[in-house]
């Protein structure tokens, strides 16, 4: 099943059928709200608003590992992330989608794995798999991240932009940073140099935490604003949730195809990236 997670400004997704929202718990603690579990054109898919309804939890707070375990509770076995993003390169234009194909971390105090060796906790899922052999034999695990998007999920939602006539960018690197502060000029300078296309808060570790469970995992990144520096205005959050209203419907479209056309198996090798990766 396909989960999706809401950043800055989409709490909900009108135009789904909500079936019903279920609590979860988890050994990592509580998810950032309760998960919608709806229906679209006979499709099911389950969303959550990564802050919280009412934008509660800054991105440095997020309990990033209790969301994506909780996805795996609900049987999910993909991710949509949909994120605000400021935009580094000079191509890019307030409102432009980016279908980031790569990240830099510069996040700086976020627990970023499931496997911890000897302090695990077991699985609770009832899933046989080799996330729960690797948790009850108390592993340590390193797993791939070369190229850490799902390329299948990456060429579904390029074809739906495509058809849509949005515009989009079908590659970008997503800079990772800390927050909740925004960024000065230099660091942005700095990122634009060190390869990075856009900037946002919270693509690390959900990324990697979803890797971790074996998931497939894409990423629309929405660009609300022209990065620090390269805007020559003031940042403001008021400017993000703007640009993010403004691109509601197209979001939602985006969201509503893709559920309808993902298919349950997935022609990558996103699976597989949790063989040979313990020690
Ligand atoms: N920087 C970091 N995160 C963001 C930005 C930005 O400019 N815009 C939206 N999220």
């Amino acid at each position: 099943m396909l989960g999706i997670i809401g950043g800055s400004g989409l709490y909900d997704i009108q135009g789904l059928k909500i079936v019903e929202e279920v609590e979860v718990s988890t050994p990592f603690g509580e998810p950032s709200d309760k998960y919608v579990i709806a229906e679209y054109k006979g499709k099911k898919a389950v969303f959550l608003p990564r802050h919280g309804k009412g934008h509660k939890y800054p991105p440095h707070l997020i309990n990033y590992r209790a969301n994506i375990w909780g996805f795996r509770k609900l049987g999910v076995n993909k991710i949509l992330s949909v994120s605000a993003v400021g935009g580094i390169n000079p191509l890019l234009k307030p409102g432009d989608f980016v279908l980031s194909d790569n990240f830099i971390d510069f996040t700086k105090s976020r627990v970023s794995t499931f496997y911890e060796g000897l302090n695990s906790k077991e699985d609770d899922t009832g899933i046989n798999d080799q996330v729960k052999e690797y948790l009850k034999d108390k592993r340590v695990v390193h797993i791939d991240v070369t190229n850490p998007f799902c390329p299948s999920m990456r060429k579904l939602l390029k074809d739906i932009c495509e058809e849509k006539g949005y515009r989009y960018h079908f590659k970008g690197c997503y800079v990772a940073t800390e927050g909740p502060r925004l960024e000065t000029a230099a660091e942005i300078k700095m990122l634009s140099l060190l390869g990075g296309d856009v900037v946002g808060m919270t693509l690390v570790p959900e990324i990697i935490l979803a890797r971790e469970l074996n998931m497939h995992f894409a990423s629309v990144n929405i660009v609300t604003n022209l990065a620090a520096g390269i805007s020559e205005e003031r940042l403001t959050s008021d400017e993000v949730i703007q640009t993010m209203k403004q691109k509601t419907e197209d979001i939602k479209k985006v969201i509503l195809e893709f559920i309808e056309k993902v298919p349950e198996k997935l022609n990558c090798s996103c699976e597989e990236v949790l063989k040979g990766a313990a020690i």
